[in-house]
Formats: structure tokens, C-alpha cells, sequence
């Protein structure tokens, strides 16, 4: 792992993913009979930024519902997760809801925000360095969902918590879902943790306004891998020629993201020719919804045990601890 020095006091661990696995990921995607760009790729600098929008919009009930939810009970949570504790953060973006952790955790280890976004992920921890001077910060730039190491420093008998905020969780598919938890019950061994964010199935009505925002932020991240796509691929995808399309699939259970095609058209990527016809859609995200039980059932599944369930009034957000099971 690449080490860069920024200063002394906060080192970044650099294993951002090469620009190959963008290219390899969209010819593959753009081959199969329902088109598709995997959704990390939605997040480049300028997606984090539009996405961190979207966290902010009347519609988006996802980070204000599960931001009030970590209010209402860092008490407990605090309570439950114990001293010294090693927060390792998945995804860790904006660390908004993190601030709350850290404001309430005595005694922290340190803290791990992981990102798969360097420079935001710098930015971020910068401000957290600087408003939490005493908190060893180690940020490490990586795809989370990949092998990545832990920086040495490390105390090898902390307690280790990871923190999976948001309800990224849902972009997995339920089987992967089940895998990649399997994978963090074994970062947190016997005596850690995992607190997490899961989005709740729901009236469809409240999930459709939630990814169809009215100033068309979500329309503008949805197009951004097209964006990226010219960019860093040197493609020539007409942005205009796309139509963001989000719904709710009841029956699979999850808010899918596409881009409709408004004309039979031809996309130039490296050197090949993808046609792509009108009313053809690439699907850009899957957003899976889980009822309680049917998150306990995955998690068992994977290893885990759900050890508590914290939800708002309306049970829209859940945020759930769950440790290794026996
Ligand atoms: C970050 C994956 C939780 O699925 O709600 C927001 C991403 N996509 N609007 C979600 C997203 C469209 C978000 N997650």
C-alpha cells in the first residue's frame, strides 16, 4: 500500500482503484443485453459532491431520518459499543453522521474512514483531524468492497466497530450482501461490531419522490458516470441523449436507477462502437429496500446476529448493531 506523506500528522493510504476497472467495468457493461455501469463508479469527486446534495434534499428522507435516529440514541449506542473502540467507516464520504461517534465514544482507539473518492475523503478527514486533535485519523483510500489492508499502526486488541452508515448495504445485490457481511464479521472478530445503516421497505409513493428530486440533483448523479465516462475514458456519450428513469421494482424489492436512451445512437469508448437504441436504458444502480426481518435473515445468514434495531417514529431508516454469531 502506498503511503503518502501529507504533514505529520495524518498519513493517507492510497488504493484507489486504477482507471482500468472503469474501462473493463463499462465495455463489459455496455455488452450485455441489459446495459449497465456498476454504481461506484457514480462517485468521483464530482459525484460525491452531488451526492452529499441529494443528502440535503426535502425528498431524501434516507440521512435526515437516520442522522435523527443516531441523535436519539448515541446513549445507548455509546453504551453498547464500550471503550476503545477502533471505528472503521465503509464508505465514510462526508462523515456527517460519524460526528456523532466520535462526539459521544470515550476513549476511541482511533478512527479508519474508508473511501473509495481520495480527494474528498482527505478533505473529510483533514476537518476531522482538525476538530478532533487528540483522535489517531487514518485514512485510507480503497474500494471497501475489495482487499484492502489496514494501516499497521493499528493496536491489534482494539475492539473494532464498523461503521457502514447510509444504507449503502442496499446497492448490493442480496447475495453479495450476504458475502460482503461475511467479510466484515471477520474485520470485527468475536468482540467487535457492526453498526449499520438499512433502508426500510416503504409506501413506493415516498421511495419514488426520494430518487425522482424535483431540482433533478439524482437525474444529474445518475448521468454523472456518462460525465465521468468522457472524461477519464475519453468517450463521447451525449449526456443530453439520456433520460434518468428511477422506480421502485416491488417485486425484487429495490429502487433501480437507469438512463433511457432518447435516440438510436452510437457511443465511441477506446477505440470500440456501442449501439445503443432508442427506449434502451443502461442501469446504473440498485437501492434494495429490507423489511426487519428479512435484514435479520441476510445477516444470519452471513454470520452475523442482529443485537439491537433502532428506528425512527414512522419506520422509514433503521440503524442496527449486529455482532458475530455463534
Ligand atoms: C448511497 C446507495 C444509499 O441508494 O439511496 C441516492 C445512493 N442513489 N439517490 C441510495 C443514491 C440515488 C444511495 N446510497
Amino acid at each position: 500500500m502506498k503511503k503518502s506523506g501529507l504533514g505529520k500528522k495524518l498519513a493517507f493510504y492510497d488504493n484507489k482503484p486504477k482507471n482500468d476497472e472503469f474501462l473493463n467495468a463499462i465495455e463489459n457493461g455496455l455488452e450485455k443485453t441489459q446495459k449497465e455501469i456498476p454504481c461506484k463508479f457514480l462517485y468521483d469527486e464530482r459525484g460525491s459532491k452531488l451526492f452529499d446534495k441529494i443528502c440535503t434534499l426535502d425528498e431524501y428522507y434516507p440521512t435526515r431520518t437516520e442522522l435523527h435516529i443516531m441523535h436519539s440514541n448515541i446513549d445507548d449506542i455509546a453504551h453498547r459499543l464500550g471503550d476503545h473502540v477502533l471505528l472503521i467507516e465503509y464508505g465514510s464520504g462526508s462523515s456527517l453522521k460519524t460526528r456523532v461517534l466520535l462526539d459521544r465514544l470515550q476513549n476511541l482507539s482511533g478512527y479508519i474512514p474508508i473511501d473509495i473518492s481520495g480527494e474528498h475523503l482527505l478533505h473529510t478527514a483533514s476537518e476531522i483531524k482538525k476538530q478532533y486533535p487528540d483522535l489517531p485519523v487514518h485514512p485510507v483510500c480503497a474500494d471497501y468492497t475489495g482487499k484492502y489492508n489496514l494501516p499497521e499502526i493499528v493496536p491489534p486488541d482494539a475492539r473494532r466497530v464498523v461503521y457502514f452508515p447510509g444504507s449503502t448495504i442496499g446497492n448490493f445485490h442480496p447475495e453479495d450482501a450476504a458475502e460482503f457481511l461475511r467479510t466484515i464479521s471477520t474485520v470485527i472478530h468475536n468482540n467487535g461490531f457492526l453498526l449499520i445503516g438499512v433502508d426500510l421497505k416503504k409506501d413506493p409513493v415516498i421511495l419514488h419522490r426520494a430518487y425522482n428530486d424535483r431540482q433533478g440533483v439524482t437525474a444529474l448523479f445518475n448521468l454523472n458516470s456518462l460525465v465521468r465516462a468522457n472524461r477519464e475514458l475519453g468517450a463521447n456519450f451525449r449526456t443530453d441523449l439520456f433520460k434518468h428513469y428511477a422506480f421502485f421494482n416491488p417485486t425484487l424489492g429495490r429502487v433501480e436507477m437507469h438512463l433511457i436512451s432518447l435516440e438510436d445512437q452510437k457511443v465511441h469508448i477506446n477505440g470500440t462502437t456501442f449501439a445503443i437504441a432508442q427506449g434502451e436504458s443502461i442501469h446504473t444502480e440498485c437501492s434494495y429496500k429490507y423489511s426487519v426481518n428479512e435484514f435479520a435473515e441476510l445477516a444470519k445468514n452471513a454470520g452475523l446476529e442482529v443485537d439491537r434495531v433502532w428506528m425512527d417514529e414512522d419506520k422509514m431508516f433503521s440503524v442496527q448493531l449486529l455482532r458475530a454469531g455463534l
